[in-house]
């Protein structure tokens, strides 16, 4: 085996390698905490001879404090790069690690086996095109070898190496490792891998790892290595219709303007005819212009700024492809989700989506089912928690230019983003877009929200009123009501006890089915103001997200935001309905400021504080500070 010693261990390196070397092989490993993943990584870059002297002198020395493996060498070591991993004795986070032979070169996502970090195991496997399935051969197949294929089948990924570990700890038998490649095809049949090889090693020792092993001399296939410098897992993406997403637009000065992004499949060359997809703005490729010079053509995986003939509205995030290929461009679809946070998913919640370099707001509107990794059953499900994987479908807030994930990967993947907190909740793959999103349109109305609310005189709003049980909302909402009312004003009260009796009596007080409770009275607070009425909503209606939401879909000065205060302790002892006292007396479930959260307002536009003033007074106050906004002007 011939070596290139040039060796880096940052996630840094891919971007690099990418670039200089078309032959490249990312592939990911995967196994539960003991098969030996990090070992077998360590013995990889050792046999590889990828270990510098200094390296070995400090496994040596902490193989006898940390190591497992007596006086040996632990090649576990060499990976299990954090200290604090090394004393847990688990891997917790992805490593990506690079290296050579002289066939081809290696990124390695190092992900972590144990059960709850699904989510590592996600990141990894999203941008390899192999997974090494680590199987210790005394153990066979266990819940997280079924978990992790059934994750990297769905991430597309479509070639696999069973690595079937520790052979020499079964006296190097063919019995076990054909009964666990049989058990492992039978369990596979569905996954789609387009190859799935198995391979007898034992890691510790370096058998058919690089070298082969003259301890198992009937197998005749290849090393580990030796197949992952063989295997073909091209996907001709260059062969593949054009897609590009623009990152950014480029616009030094007025005579220049460019658009950059990386090919994610076809090739271009100038001449080219191109479409925005969604717009179906058409014009063609001027020039190609990359950081080394002008090109002819580019293909899939470069970087390039294009120049057009004509001016055309192109934006980030935008697709550009040829006029008669176009990708799809829904509002709606089915897809595949890995929920990927400790917060549950609620459907209804708006969120983010991500899609290229695009982020559009978006909610979850159905969990159609999710699946049990294990024996892939269909479960019925309300929300989704850590871990768990479901079908679901997704509306956005505009369209989104896309292709079914397994038809092409960089345009079908997606992330879910927090609105709040920006964080990452889950990994998205579409499968379709759905029907309803090409078969339903706008009506157009002759009779505008303006005609209407002008003939009553003012402008509509929503009062949103929000707080505890027993704060007052209620209440106060009433009286703001009747004096509006005695002002002439044309207005509606939704008060959540009332609703819940009627359009929203199929619901509880779970936190899914709040923010359905919520979702619905937002939107009939939409229709309210756009039939010109001041709408008053009396809910407690506990949670940020859901309140912004509502604010959203009304222009930004029709939304008053007005927070009842009361200290808990004041309202439950008002406890006007006995219900706090029942909450207490534990023959209440979910009881807001009990056993449910409320987020107060952070910036509502107004507080009222019922502890020091009286509603009436309040009222009066509420009032005021509205007549000043919807008055006709
Ligand atoms: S919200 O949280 O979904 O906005 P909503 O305002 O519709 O709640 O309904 C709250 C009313 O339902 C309260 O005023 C109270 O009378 C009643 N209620 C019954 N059970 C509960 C509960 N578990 N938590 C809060 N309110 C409850």
């Amino acid at each position: 085996m011939g070596i290139d010693v040039k060796s880096t261990t940052s996630a840094s390196a891919e971007h690099g390698a990418a670039r200089e070397n078309k032959d490249l092989l990312r592939f990911l490993t995967c196994g539960s905490v003991d098969d030996g993943k990090s070992t077998l990584i360590g013995r990889l870059l050792f046999d590889t001879k990828l270990i510098f002297e200094d390296q070995l002198a400090g496994i040596k020395r902490d193989s006898r404090t940390y190591g497992t493996t007596g006086e040996d060498i632990d090649l576990a070591l060499l990976v299990d790069g954090l200290r604090a991993e090394r004393e847990q004795g688990i891997t917790i986070d992805v490593a990506y690690r690079f290296f050579t032979t002289e066939k081809r070169k290696f990124i390695v996502a190092d992900t972590p086996g144990h059960e709850q970090y699904t989510r590592n195991m996600a990141t990894g496997a999203s941008n390899s095109d192999l997974a090494v399935i680590l199987i210790d051969a005394r153990k066979g197949i266990l819940p997280q070898t079924r978990r992790h294929s059934f994750i990297v089948s769905l991430l597309g990924i479509r070639h696999v190496v069973l690595a079937i570990n520790k052979i020499d700890l079964v006296d190097y038998s063919q019995q076990v490792f054909d009964s666990i490649v049989t058990s492992y095809r039978d369990f596979a049949r569905d996954l789609g891998f387009q190859t799935q090889d198995a391979i007898p090693l034992s890691a510790r020792y370096g058998d058919n790892v690089v070298a082969r092993s003259p301890n198992i001399s009937w197998y005749v296939g290849p090393t580990l290595v030796e197949h992952l410098e063989e295997v073909d897992v091209s996907e001709n993406l260059a062969e593949m219709p054009f897609r590009m997403q623009v990152q950014w637009v480029n616009r030094p000065n007025l005579d220049f303007r460019g658009f950059s992004g990386t090919v994610a499949s076809g090739a271009i060359s100038p001449g080219d005819e191109l479409v925005v997809a969604a717009s179906g703005q058409r014009s063609s490729v001027r020039s190609i212009l990359t950081y080394d010079g002008e090109l002819q053509r580019a293909i899939a995986g470069e970087a390039v700024t294009l120049t057009l003939d004509c001016e055309i509205d192109v934006s980030r995030g935008d697709v550009l492809c040829p006029p008669t290929l176009r990708p799809e461009v829904a509002d709606q679809f089915q897809a595949r989700l890995i929920w990927m946070s400790e917060q549950e998913l609620i459907p209804g919640r708006r969120l983010l989506i991500k899609i290229g370099t695009k982020t559009v707001s978006a909610a979850v509107t159905n969990i159609r089912y999710k699946i049990d990794v294990n024996t892939f059953a269909r479960l019925a499900a309300r929300t989704l928690q850590l871990n768990e994987v479901a079908v679901v479908h997704i509306a956005t807030s505009e369209l989104v230019t896309y292709e079914p994930y397994l038809a092409n990967r960089s345009m079908g993947a997606f992330i879910v983003i927090d609105r709040v907190t920006n964080q990452t909740l889950a990994a998205g793959m579409i499968d379709h877009g759905l029907w309803r999103a090409s078969s339903v349109h706008w009506q157009a109305i002759t009779v505008s929200k303006e005609t209407r609310a002008e003939i009553k005189g003012q402008r509509p709003a929503v009062l949103w009123f929000t707080g505890l049980s027993g704060a007052g909302k209620s209440t106060i909402a009433n009286l703001v009501e009747k004096k509006l009312l005695a002002l002439g004003h044309h207005t509606y009260l939704l008060d959540g006890d009332n609703v819940r009796h009627g359009l929203n009596k199929d619901l509880g007080f779970t936190d899914a089915d709040r923010v359905e409770n919520i979702r619905r009275v937002s939107e009939v607070a939409k229709l309210m103001v756009d039939a010109g009425i001041i709408t008053l909503v009396s809910f407690i209606s506990p949670f940020r997200a859901e309140r912004q939401f509502a604010r959203e879909l009304v222009a930004e000065e029709e939304f008053v935001e007005i927070y009842v205060s009361a200290p808990p302790s004041v309202a439950e002892e008002r406890d006007p309905k006995g219900l706090y006292a029942k909450a207490r007396r534990g023959e209440l479930k979910n009881f807001t400021g009990i056993d449910s959260p409320y987020e107060s307002p952070e910036n509502p536009d107004l507080v009222l504080d019922t502890t020091t003033r009286s509603a009436e007074d309040l009222a009066e106050d509420v009032v005021r500070f509205i007549l000043d906004r919807i008055k006709c002007a």
